[in-house]
């Protein structure tokens, strides 16, 4: 598992478009716990009517890799779609640097909510756009950069995710996988400290899945970015994950939240099971 980027590493990203950084971060000395980002208190989820999970409890802390996971329907979509404010919940808060993201004037609302970076799962780019104008619209509704500082951040952002020269390219002329990762230099248009991504491996082949889930990798530990990820693939859980959390169907809440491995060999009976799933013994 790559280590915990330190700090630095956010400054030490070059300003100029090209390939990640060379060389790697040292690793967090043991005393220095990462700070938390992100508290979940007490937070219950609805879709439609029908409360989906409540008694959530958890943190998300700087530069962790933590997976939302769960059988299909369990309320993941839900729960991110709350942790990034869009939907109000039925109990509990969300607090971001200890501000409530459900509470507050719009304004203030707005400005936590440009903290974060999110892919959806549908997570479409504008057909209409090409790649550079994509990842340029996030900057243009929400800062003041001008013409030409947006070109050359979203060039760079572009470069962060292998799409050097991709710029003007329309999605169209893409593969799925090209896709995603386009979609994966969009949400990082405005520098988030934190990432979530809902099933961003979905529609593409193994090795294309897993090659995502080895760009998130190398974009956390070069940028630094906490990154929330929703997935039911194992595969990926393993591969990235440093927590997992677990959201039972049937308890309709979390029943499990540590390191994917210690959760295999030590969790509840249903969430070894559910991490089990495909493993050939
Ligand atoms: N807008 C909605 N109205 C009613 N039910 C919904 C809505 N969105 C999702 N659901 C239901 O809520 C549950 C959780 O959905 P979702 O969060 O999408 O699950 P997951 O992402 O884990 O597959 C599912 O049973 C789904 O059918
Ligand atoms: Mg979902």
């Amino acid at each position: 598992m790559t280590p915990l980027p330190q700090a630095a590493d956010r400054a030490a990203v070059p300003a100029q478009g090209g390939a990640l950084p060379a060389g790697g971060a040292a690793a967090l000395p043991a005393a220095a716990a990462p700070p938390v980002l992100m508290q979940v208190r007490g937070l219950a989820v609805a879709a439609g009517n029908a409360v989906v999970q409540s008694g959530l409890e958890f943190d998300i802390r700087a530069g962790e890799v933590l997976v939302m996971m769960g059988p299909s329907g369990c309320g993941k979509s839900t729960l991110l779609r709350h942790l990034v404010g869009l939907e109000r919940p039925v109990a509990g808060q969300v607090l971001l640097a200890g501000h409530d993201l459900h509470q507050g004037n719009a304004d203030e609302l707005a400005a936590l909510r440009r903290r974060f970076g999110v892919m959806f799962q549908a997570g479409a780019l504008w057909s209409s756009m090409s790649l550079g104008e994509n990842v340029m619209f996030p900057m243009r509704l929400f800062t003041r950069l001008g013409a030409a500082e947006r070109r050359r951040r979203a060039r760079f952002k572009l470069a962060l995710v292998g799409l050097d020269g991709g710029f003007d390219l329309m999605p169209a002329q893409l593969s799925g996988g090209m896709r995603k990762r386009a979609a994966l230099a969009r949400a990082l248009a405005l520098d988030p400290e934190l990432l979530f991504l809902d099933e961003p491996g979905s529609g593409l082949d193994p090795l294309n899945a897993a090659r995502l889930d080895e760009l998130v990798l190398n974009l956390r530990h070069h940028l630094g970015t906490a990154v929330v990820l929703v997935t039911h693939e194992n595969a990926s859980i393993f591969a990235v994950a440093d927590r997992a959390l677990y959201l039972d169907p049937h308890a309709h809440t979390m029943t499990a939240l540590g390191p994917p491995r210690e959760l295999l060999a030590h969790g509840p009976a249903e969430v070894r099971a559910f991490l089990q799933r495909g493993v050939v013994v």
